[in-house]
């Protein structure tokens, strides 16, 4: 062979191999993350801008479409999407001969893993859409169809979504990986008489033909795709906060969220402007898996949270504070989940401290510490760092108390360290610098250490809260001077000195919470019988404190407390209180017993994700009892 052809082809072999490609893809391929929860890798060609056109059929519980999306090749020869539950009919991309034309492509499907498959799409250079027609299975993991009976008005049936972590590939064809935004326009064609709403602009009265347009321009992580359709009503509480809810559940929500506009101020205040436009709430059906899902403009709640008394709207301030840290700045992969949590739980308490006083948010924390001790001696000690390794696993399992405690006393932490007038102007500019990013622990503990450590020659044991299992030693939260008169209350009682109305009058919920976990964990008949009856804990309507009361009943055999048990265990979803509650009744054979006949009749209202964790508590085989 020629010298000069052998150049040559080390040459073309150099522009063709990995390392090119892999050189080139770190500089500019905007998804630079392994992420081992999805099949759409850091190198391959990646989704820009989705454009959704889906109908959605209670009758068959079916969504059919398109997804249509715009694409970046960076010169791969395949592009590949996260799918589960649903049936891929169709793939079509640009045609080069005929440009007004699209062309079907031949498409496979490798088999991935309980998580879902890998969609492959052959592309070339001049590709730039992919079409994907699909229709997903009844049982798509994302989508809860509810039946009439299972809403508030009991006259329309209603669909919810839930994307995060990685649900939204069952309901639309898609890089479902943190890593990878994309921008988004949809039309839905919902049944008439009922409204659809998005993670989008959205409509404020319904469409009399059910069709609905939307478009998201940020460019936002798949788990962040959402949809509710059902029978919606919205009212505007100011400028740029509202809610939607059931037109029954509406006075109630608008006034529990009435304080919205004043928490995004203060937000705002602490983090720089709000990027998103308007911040709404949906109140959904009790059978939503969580207290809320941060979906941008529309935040989607459980109505557990409605109280009467604002006493629950930290989880306001909570989803509002993820329009900053989840929403603009992401996690990159699962591993990084505190990145959202921690940050948010962290803003929260700013929030809250804003509205309500330090005293106030000092109770949020504490009553965070307690949560993660208490689930700290359940985890695994490597699910204890901040730092995760979900891989080969569901990564719901990093949704612990760690990444959302832990990650929030790490930057309390830092706080201490430079004080307020320092931190403060760092973290407005954090959410500058990774503005619209999915970005991973190092990318963070890099910024943080050479815009606010070195400079103020400051050090923080990041090993040790990082990298390390449980608390750094010695760690001592704050303590709180309400629990401390809490706790003094409850000596007295002991003591023989009687309870009165006048001394928990002001408690807020946090105080109950706290009253309630700080009893003897053994109480006598006649000692739960006195506090029922002075404070009303079974016929309470504080979500919060209805679960603590029940644990303490089932475990102490206050039977009294029961019908109102099976009550909430069948109307409320929220897998917090379903997991706690379930737990304590599976501890004896008599309580195991009751709960599974309990869960055999709740269990269809419940979402995929409550369910999954529920089955596994309580041993059900998933094929024996049908949805
Ligand atoms: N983003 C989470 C919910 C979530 C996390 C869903 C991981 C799926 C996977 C949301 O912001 C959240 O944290 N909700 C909490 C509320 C809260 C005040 C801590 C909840 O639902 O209880
Ligand atoms: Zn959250």
């Amino acid at each position: 062979m020629n010298r000069l052809l052998i150049v040559a082809l080390i040459f073309f072999a150099a522009c063709n191999s990995n390392e090119t490609r892999e050189g080139f893809v770190k500089i500019d391929h905007p998804n630079s993350h392994v992420d081992v929860h999805s099949f759409a890798q850091p190198d391959s060609a990646i989704i820009k801008h989705l454009s959704l056109s889906i109908n959605v059929d209670f009758d068959s519980s079916v969504i059919r479409g398109v997804a249509a999306y715009t694409i970046d090749t960076y010169g791969a020869k395949t592009i590949h999407f996260d799918i589960s539950d649903m049936d891929i009919v169709k793939v079509y991309i640009d045609n080069p001969d005929k440009l007004d034309k699209l062309k079907s492509v031949k498409f496979q499907i490798n088999k991935g893993n309980e998580h879902g498959d890998d969609l492959v799409v052959p592309i070339n250079e001049f590709t730039n859409t992919v079409h994907i027609v699909y229709k997903t299975h009844p049982g798509s993991r994302a989508l809860q169809w509810l039946s009439p009976e299972q809403t508030y008005d009991k006259k329309h049936p209603f669909l919810y979504t839930q994307g995060q972590a990685i649900l939204t590939r069952s309901w639309i064809p898609i890089q479902d990986s943190p890593g990878i935004r994309v921008s988004y326009d949809a039309v839905i064609q919902a049944p008439r008489g009922l409204i659809a709403l998005m993670s989008a602009e959205n409509p404020r009265e319904k469409d009399p033909y059910g069709n609905y347009t939307f478009k998201q321009s940020m460019a936002i992580p798949p788990y962040l795709i959402a949809l509710a359709v059902g029978d919606m009503e919205y009212r505007k509480l100011s400028k740029r906060t509202g809610v939607y809810a059931e037109p029954g559940f509406l006075d109630a929500a608008a006034d529990e969220f009435s304080e919205m506009d004043k928490m995004l101020e203060i937000a705002e205040e602490l983090l720089g402007p709000y990027k998103w436009g308007v911040y709404d709430v949906l109140t959904l059906p009790p059978s939503f898996p969580f207290g809320g899902m941060e979906n941008p403009r529309l935040t989607f709640g459980t109505p557990t949270i409605i109280a009467g008394d604002k006493s629950l709207t930290t989880l306001i301030a909570h989803e509002m504070a993820h329009s900053w840290s989840g929403n603009l700045v992401t996690n990159a992969t699962w591993d990084d989940f505190w990145l959202n949590e921690g940050f948010t739980v962290y803003i929260e308490q700013r929030i809250m401290e804003g509205l309500y006083g330090k005293e106030y948010a000092d109770m949020i924390a504490l009553i965070g510490y307690e949560d993660l001790e208490n689930e700290m001696k359940y985890l695994d000690s490597s699910d204890t760092q901040l730092k995760l390794n979900l891989a080969g696993r569901d990564p719901g399992e990093g949704m612990t108390a760690v990444a959302y405690e832990k990650g929030a006393y790490f930057l309390k932490e830092i706080e201490k360290t430079v004080g307020r007038d320092k931190f403060d102007p760092f973290i407005k500019a954090y959410f500058v610098n990774f503005e619209n990013k999915s970005i991973t622990t190092e990318d963070f503990l890099k910024y943080l250490d050479e815009n606010l450590l070195k400079p103020e020659g400051e050090e923080i044991d990041i090993e040790s809260w990082i990298y390390s299992s449980g608390m750094p030693e010695g760690f001592k939260p704050e303590p709180s001077k309400k629990f401390l008169y809490v706790e003094k209350v409850i000596a007295d009682w002991l003591n023989g000195i009687p309870i009165t109305i006048e001394q928990t009058a002001n408690w807020s919920t946090f105080e109950w919470v706290h009253f309630l976990r700080f009893l003897p964990e053994e109480l006598s008949i006649g000692q739960l019988t006195e506090l029922d009856g002075l404070f009303h804990f079974t016929q309470s309507t504080n979500s919060e404190i209805q679960a603590e009361w029940y644990v303490i009943a089932i475990r102490n055999q206050y039977h009294i407390a029961d019908t109102a048990i099976e009550n909430f265990l069948t109307k409320v979803g929220r897998r917090k209180f379903l997991e706690l509650i379930y737990t304590e009744m599976v501890k004896t054979p008599e309580g195991k017993k009751w709960a599974k006949a309990v869960y055999n009749r709740a269990r269809p209202n419940y979402h995929f994700v409550s369910a999954n964790t529920l089955d596994k508590l309580l041993d059900v085989k998933k094929t024996s009892i049908q949805f």
